[in-house]
């Protein structure tokens, strides 16, 4: 008990995780080089983001006349439905308002629609956001807001991360543009990697390999083993790793190829240890695929099925490459599989090698023998070239 607390605990900290301006700034700039017009005449919904806190609907607000929105909305959960118990205080803004409600403060949601100047100071900005608290608490799941989300034509946000799974299903149901940060994780869910793999959302434009940092709470307590930065720009932030921008809006870098090596000129110059020098890539046990686990290994030359991981996403150029599957959720077709999930043999052997990883039978994940040493791949994202060049 105590311990799920702790982890609830935890995990309702990490909801509140706040984008840095800076990156979400970097980010829209590749939208707007690649298209111009992106948000010209649009509506745009954030869904979890209360202005007081929020760089994007700050972002978007600033940046309103020079996109050329057409309305921009933002609405706030309610200090009371978050998991998260802070000390929460209206802000004065909200206190000297005439509309101000000791009541509603906490329990309803806000939200806040800018499409004028109401300031009369001949600019559209963050000033002029207009605001009144919604019936409900600004669950993004309640009918209030899903009538916002259908009346808009871009939804774009960092939803809380516990909900991440909700949130998809939430906006892949509204069939709108959008533009999300999540754990690359997300790629192989069933609701997700469909899409990715018919080329109907992809990776955003900014590479996070590194991490990246969000502001938190002040009493966020850092983990142990925490050993990034702990400040940026006189705030405090966190690092997260494995988080990346999932959108099916377009920009320019995913289109751009990947400089490749042929088989042969990566068995003699590859830097990878586990590549240079060979003289095949290892194929799979129960894949008619070959295994290769850098992308930067990936052989310009090879007219079959490459298995490579998640990363590759962030470069893949839908005019390099197809996707046709993933070793996880079985969501790659049978023409692909040599044995519907790995044979026993195979898991008697993985397991005599010192394998520790569980494995359910009948499961697509994918293994090989290296060495004669049966091992599991973590989760594969299964490739071919369009046009294998030699
Ligand atoms: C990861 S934070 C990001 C906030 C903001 N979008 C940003 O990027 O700075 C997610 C926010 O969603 C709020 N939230 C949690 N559950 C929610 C729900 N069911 N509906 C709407 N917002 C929710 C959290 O309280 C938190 O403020």
């Amino acid at each position: 008990m105590a311990n799920s607390n702790l982890t609830n605990a935890k995990t309702a900290k990490n909801d509140e995780f706040y984008t840095q301006y800076h990156d979400i700034q970097k980010e829209i700039e590749a939208y707007l080089e690649f298209n111009a017009n992106a948000f010209r005449g649009k509506t745009i919904l954030m869904p979890c983001d209360d202005p007081e806190w929020s760089n994007f609907t700050k972002f978007f607000a600033q940046n309103f006349e020079r996109f050329g929105i057409k309305k921009l909305i933002s609405t706030s959960y309610a200090p009371d439905s978050k998991n998260y118990k802070s000390n929460y205080q209206p802000t004065l803004f909200e206190v000297n308002d005439p509309q101000f409600d000791e009541n509603k403060t906490v329990k309803n949601g806000k939200i806040f629609t800018l499409t004028r100047d109401k300031s009369g100071d001949g600019k559209i900005d963050v000033n002029d956001l207009e605001w009144k608290y919604l019936k409900g608490d600004g669950d993004f799941n309640s009918n209030e807001i899903k009538i916002l989300r259908d009346e808009s034509d871009i939804i774009i946000t960092n939803p809380p991360f516990s909900l991440f799974r909700d949130f998809l299903v939430w906006i892949v149901e509204a069939n709108k543009s959008f533009l999300l940060i999540g754990n690359m994780n997300a790629i192989t869910y069933k609701e997700l990697f469909p899409l990715i793999k018919e080329n109907k959302v992809w990776l955003g434009a900014t590479n996070f390999n590194k991490g990246m940092y969000f502001k938190v709470p002040s009493d966020f307590v850092y983990s142990s083993t925490y050993k990034f930065e702990r400040e940026q720009n006189g705030e405090k932030v966190s690092r997260v790793p494995g988080v990346c921008w999932f959108t099916n809006i377009d920009h320019g870098r995913r289109h751009q190829s990947l400089p490749l090596m042929t088989m042969e000129d990566n068995f003699k110059f590859s830097k990878h240890k586990e590549i240079k020098g060979k003289d095949s890539y290892i194929q799979y046990d129960n894949y008619d695929a070959i295994d290769v686990p850098f992308t930067d290994a990936i052989p310009s030359d090879y007219d079959g099925v490459i298995g490579v991981p998640i990363t590759f996403l962030d470069k893949y150029s839908p005019e390099q490459f197809e996707i046709v599957g993933t070793s996880d959720n079985g969501l790659v077709s049978d023409e692909y599989k040599k044995t519907p999930g790995l044979t026993k043999e195979f898991v008697a052997d993985y397991y005599k090698d010192g394998g520790t990883g569980a494995y359910k039978e009948g499961n697509p994940t994918a293994g090989f023998y290296e060495n004669n040493i049966a091992k599991m791949a973590y989760k594969r994202i299964f490739i071919k070239h369009k046009r294998p060049i030699k």
